[in-house]
C-alpha cells in the first residue's frame, strides 16, 4: 500500500535548501509501487513532478500537486565480456556513490564525473558532463516507465537525444516517463582516460603522476571541484545555473577585439562555446552579495543561497545577470536549472 504524504517541506530535497512545499509527495521505491500510484487518484487529479536529487532545480514557490521522488535503489552487473562491464543502477542511487562504487571494483568510464550532486536516475536527464566526459559517453541503456500507461521502456543511449546538458527526457519526453533504472558500459581493464582538461593535468604534475589511474583521475576531479564549487550541504546551490552558451565566431571576434582573453571552445560549423562563468564574471557579478543570496565567488556560473534565501530572490538576480550579459556581450545565456 503506498503512502502519499501531505504539505511537504521540500527544503531538504533541493540542494539550493529552498523552502518551498509540496502539496503531495511521495517516494517511490519499485516498479510495483510506482505502478499502484499511476492509479491512485491523487496522481490522476493533480499534476506531478518527478523529482530526483533535486540539485538542478530552482522552487520559486509552493508546489502546488504531486512529487514523486524515486528511492529504487540497487547495483548490479547485468552483463560482461572481456572489455566491458554492463552495470544498472537504480534511478534512486545517489550519483556520486555509484561512481564510488565502480572506482573500488575497477570499472572505468566515470570517474571524470566524481562528486556530481544529484541521483543515477536524473543524470542522463540533462545529460551530466564535467572534465571532458558527458554520461552520454558511458550510457547503455535507461529504462522508464510511461506514466500515462504503466508501460515499461529501454531507451537505448541513440533513443535518448543526447545533447550538451540536453536529452529526450527534458524535450519531447519531459515529464513523461519516470526512469527506473540506468545501465552504464564501462571499461574493465583498457581504461580511456580522459585527462585533456588543463586543471586535471595540474592536479597531475603537482602530485607527480605520470601513469595515471582511474582513481588518480577520480582524486584530481574531486580536488577541482572542492576548491571552485561550493558543497551544497554547506551553501545552498545547483552547480552550475546557466549553460556554456553558443556563439558564431564573427560575433566572437569583434567581443575579442576588446577582451582578447575570452574563453571559447570550437565546436565546428564556425561555431563556439562561450564560457558563461567569465561573461558572468566581466559583468561584475562574482563575488556579488545581496542578502541571503549572491553568486559565489569562485565560480560565478554559481548562484548560491547563504540560508533563508527564497527561490524568487534567485529567480531576479538571475534574470538581471542574463539581462547584463545580453548588454553588453549581446550573448544570451539560457539556463540550466529547471525554473519550478
Ligand atoms: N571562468 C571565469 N570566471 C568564473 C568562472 C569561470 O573567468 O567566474 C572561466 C575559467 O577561467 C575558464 C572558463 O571560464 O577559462 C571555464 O570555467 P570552468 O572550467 O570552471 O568550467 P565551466 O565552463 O564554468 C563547465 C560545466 C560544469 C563542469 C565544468 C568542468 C556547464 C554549464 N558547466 O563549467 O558543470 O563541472 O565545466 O567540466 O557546462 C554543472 O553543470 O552544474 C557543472 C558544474
Amino acid at each position: 500500500m503506498i503512502q502519499i504524504q501531505e504539505n511537504i517541506s521540500l527544503q531538504y530535497f533541493n540542494t539550493f535548501g529552498i523552502d518551498a512545499k509540496a502539496r503531495y509527495f511521495i517516494e517511490v521505491s519499485t516498479d510495483e509501487a510506482l505502478q499502484e500510484l499511476l492509479h491512485h487518484t491523487i496522481f490522476r487529479n493533480n499534476k506531478y513532478l518527478i523529482l530526483g536529487g533535486g540539485s538542478n532545480i530552482l522552487f520559486t514557490k509552493n508546489f502546488d500537486g504531486l512529487v514523486i521522488k524515486s528511492a529504487m535503489t540497487g547495483i548490479t552487473v547485468t552483463a560482461e565480456n572481456d572489455d566491458f562491464i554492463f552495470v544498472r543502477a537504480g534511478s534512486g542511487e545517489n550519483w556520486h556513490q555509484l561512481v564510488m562504487h565502480c572506482l573500488q571494483h575497477n570499472w572505468g568510464g566515470v570517474e571524470n564525473l566524481s562528486l556530481i550532486p544529484g541521483t543515477a536516475g536524473a543524470a542522463p536527464m540533462q545529460n551530466i558532463g564535467a572534465y571532458g566526459v558527458e554520461i552520454q559517453n558511458v550510457i547503455e541503456n535507461v529504462n522508464g516507465i510511461e506514466l500515462s500507461t504503466g508501460t515499461l521502456r529501454t531507451f537505448t543511449n541513440s533513443d535518448c537525444h543526447f545533447n550538451y546538458r540536453e536529452s529526450i527526457f527534458k524535450q519531447e519526453l519531459k515529464e513523461k516517463y519516470f526512469i527506473s533504472s540506468i545501465t552504464l558500459r564501462l571499461t574493465k581493464k583498457k581504461h580511456h582516460l580522459n585527462t585533456s582538461y588543463g586543471a586535471i593535468q595540474d592536479v597531475l604534475k603537482q602530485h607527480n603522476i605520470a601513469h595515471p589511474t582511474i582513481q588518480h583521475v577520480s582524486d584530481a576531479v574531486i580536488a577541482i571541484r572542492q576548491s571552485k564549487l561550493p558543497d551544497p550541504r554547506v551553501i545552498g546551490n545547483a552547480g552550475s545555473f546557466f549553460k556554456n552558451p553558443t556563439a558564431h565566431e564573427k560575433e566572437v571576434e569583434l567581443i575579442k577585439k576588446e577582451y582578447p582573453s575570452i574563453p571559447i571552445y570550437p565546436i565546428g560549423n564556425q561555431n563556439v562555446k562561450v564560457a558563461a562563468g567569465w561573461l558572468i564574471e566581466q559583468c561584475g557579478w562574482k563575488g556579488k552579495k545581496l542578502g541571503n543570496i549572491g553568486v559565489h565567488p569562485q565560480q560565478a556560473l554559481v548562484l548560491v543561497n547563504y540560508g533563508n534565501g527564497n527561490g524568487e530572490e534567485i529567480f531576479q538576480l538571475a534574470m538581471k545577470i542574463q539581462a547584463s550579459v545580453k548588454e553588453k556581450f549581446g550573448i544570451t545565456l539560457t539556463t540550466e536549472v529547471n525554473i519550478i
